[in-house]
């Protein structure tokens, strides 16, 4: 039998009240009248901790926009689940905290756009959204719930990480997770107008370097160098099929959240078959699980059960090849040609270009 999977991503719905630019949700976005349904969901959780997975993260879209999320919330505590909510905090005022700390709610995760309230505006195109997150976060800590903060970063923000890693210190969460944009999606038709330049991302990592020692532990900062700059890629979800499971709204069962852009596999549903069947017998977790898939380069490389061949969506959106080594990685034949390709992208016009909507394509 397989090793059980670490955690589950429960993308419960598509909905959302922001609107950014580069959200990781697909294209094709469900509709509510789609999503699954509370029994649903209640049934994919007992599934979840039958399989031996410890913790589930509820995510969307907002997942807030779910009436029964402490509903669901109360029953992954019920089975033994750690539960962290993955939200914009725009939607969490004090009493539906207070629901979710009733329900047993382990951790939340609120990100933010900027700490420039007129840009974070515009590129959540939401107004006052800052506003609404600090008070948010405020309010998480009073409950004693530990708090992490995502900042997205970009071109048109990574200027100010001094000030969203000082926001973070102020509402007191114990970690920042500095995530810069990863282009596939929505992200890849913004990538002109979001693509940081090298001199922007010399002095975030410097920046970052100065921090954490400043902070000394007090507030951890994650922070990766950005794939289109980097040597080496990252072990995308530990390792396609083997630590992470997610659900899309709909009951598709994926190995990452941008794994429908993979037109050449098909993804299994849970209204068709169990979670434990789909992850021990799918052929889409099998595709990429392992190092059978690998091309020369990454057989033949002493990193391949360190990062398992980087990540299969980005290798297919910048190779048209789901199976090539990521070019992330410079043994990669493009790997020069992606480092080109984001200079050049870094000195497009700020325009963004598309908006995550329901029915933009
Ligand atoms: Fe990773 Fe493959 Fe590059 Fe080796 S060749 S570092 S396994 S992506
Ligand atoms: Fe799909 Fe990396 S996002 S494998």
């Amino acid at each position: 039998m397989r090793e059980s999977p670490l955690a589950l991503l429960a993308e419960i719905t598509h909905r959302c009240p922001l609107q950014c630019p580069y959200c990781s949700n697909p294209v094709e976005l469900a509709k509510a009248s789609e999503e699954m349904g509370t029994g649903e969901w209640l049934r994919l959780i007992d599934e979840a901790a039958h399989l031996g997975i410890l913790q589930i993260h509820f995510s969307g879209g907002e997942p807030m926009a779910r009436s029964d999320l402490p509903r669901l919330i109360r029953h992954a505590r019920e089975v033994g689940l750690y539960t962290n909510l993955i939200t914009s905090g725009v939607l969490l005022d004090r009493e539906r905290l207070e629901a979710l700390v009733e329900a047993g709610i382990d951790h939340v995760q609120i990100s933010i756009q900027d700490t420039d309230p007129a840009n974070a505006d515009r590129i959540s195109a939401y107004p006052n959204g800052l506003v609404k997150k600090r008070a948010a976060a405020l309010l998480v800590h009073e409950a004693g719930l530990a708090l992490t903060i995502n900042a997205v970063v970009h071109r048109q923000n990574l200027d100010r990480l001094g000030e969203m890693i000082a926001f973070a210190e102020a509402v007191s969460a114990e970690r920042i997770e500095v995530a810069h944009v990863q282009y596939y999606g929505w992200a890849l038709k913004n990538r002109d107008a979001l693509m940081p330049t090298i001199a922007q991302l010399d002095a975030a990592t410097a920046l970052v370097a100065a921090e954490r020692q400043r902070l000394g532990g007090r507030m951890v900062i994650d922070y990766v160098i950005p794939d289109y700059y980097a040597r080496r890629p990252k072990a995308c979800m530990g390792g396609w099929g083997q630590r992470f499971i997610n659900v899309s709204p709909t009951g598709n069962v994926l190995p990452c959240h941008a794994a429908e852009t993979i037109a050449s596999l098909t993804f299994a549903n849970l209204r068709d078959r169990s979670l434990a069947d789909i992850w021990e017998n799918d052929p889409a977790f099998a595709a990429f699980r392992g190092t059978d898939w690998m091309p020369d380069a990454c057989r033949r490389c002493d990193r391949r059960e360190i990062d398992w061949g980087g990540c299969r969506c980005q290798a297919l959106a910048l190779t048209g090849d789901a199976a090539a080594t990521d070019p992330a990685c410079d043994r990669s034949p493009l790997h020069g040609a992606v480092f080109a390709l984001a200079q050049k992208a870094s000195e497009g016009l700020p325009e963004i270009r598309a908006y995550r909507r329901i029915g933009v394509k």
